[in-house]
């Protein structure tokens, strides 16, 4: 059977893939940030996922305010990354696994989640700079991530938004659905977005250091507890921005902890800021054998 043997947790920030892209990542203000993936990029060498399953958030670029699927779940063979402007970024085209994805959209709509069918669309920087932080560089033209990708898109852009307990029962029923594909695959499961920002008005570029490190030790340790949290306190404590880190229960959901196994080792945690304007934060879990 297929089995999620971890989970992955990490910021998206656009500026970190122009980083990156425009070769600036050992400069010194940015090279502190990288700095707390090195660990990451070995770990996931040894790991050789077949597939990963990568919660992100869409940013108005596949999905205009024409239509806005609350989850959808990329069933195609590939995805392109998308212009958000400034043209796509320079990275390898991102190869999905439809039979997985088709199996989990059965498994998971029949245990009662809505999921919105996609089938193509362009995945931006949510979904591309987690990768290169975890991948590192690649040859847009001749290199390749190393392995399949379903793109799990979430809305936190638009209001009404998912609350943190639907998505740690989503990750859960993603789980179940997992584990019952027939073929061996070594699956990892990414949440990703936040930590703390706010891009917009008065308070733009609010912070909160004390909140997100909370939050990383309740993700750990109490992840059923941290599920509760009312959107208003994301949006109050981690600013308007900060509502992406629902995201992080979906992949923490998919824990076999949760479902009476083992709790996982925290395998990497790293903080920081300043990254643009949001503060990045980084876990991985491993689910023990
Ligand atoms: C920015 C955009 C994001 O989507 C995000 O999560 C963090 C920062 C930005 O434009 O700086
Ligand atoms: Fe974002």
């Amino acid at each position: 059977m297929a089995r999620i043997t971890a989970s992955v947790y990490t910021s998206h920030v656009p500026a970190i893939g122009a980083a990156l892209d425009l070769g600036k990542a050992q400069e010194p203000y940015w090279q502190p940030v990288f700095a707390g993936y090195d660990y990451g990029k070995e770990w996931i060498k040894e790991q050789k996922p077949d597939v990963i399953f990568l919660v992100y958030n869409d940013h108005a670029t596949a999905f205009s305010l024409d239509f806005i699927p609350t989850f959808a779940i990329g069933t195609g063979a590939e995805y392109q990354p998308a212009d958000e402007g400034w043209g796509p970024r320079p990275v390898p085209k991102v190869i999905g696994h439809p039979q997985l994805a088709a199996h989990i959209a059965q498994s998971v709509i029949q245990d009662d989640f809505d999921l919105t069918i996609v089938n193509k669309m362009d995945v931006d920087h949510g979904l591309t700079v987690p990768l290169s932080l975890m991948f590192g560089q690649q040859d847009p033209q001749h290199g390749a991530w190393p392995c399949a990708v379903i793109p799990f898109a979430v809305n936190v852009v638009q209001y009404p938004v998912p609350s943190g307990r639907r998505c740690f029962q989503l990750g859960q029923a993603i789980r179940r659905a997992v584990e019952s594909f027939d073929g061996d695959l070594n699956v990892q499961i990414w949440g990703t977005g936040g930590m703390s920002h706010q891009l917009q008005g008065p308070r733009a570029g609010l912070i909160n250091k004390e909140w997100d490190n909370a939050f990383l030790d309740r993700l750990i340790a109490d992840p059923a507890g941290l599920a509760q949290l009312p959107h208003i306190d994301y949006v109050r404590e981690a600013g308007s921005e900060g509502i992406e880190l629902v995201m992080w229960l979906i992949a923490r959901g998919a824990m076999s902890d949760v479902a009476g196994g083992p709790a996982p080792e925290v395998k990497q945690r790293f903080y920081h800021v300043p990254a643009s304007n949001t503060a990045v934060g980084h876990l991985i879990l491993e689910n023990k054998q």
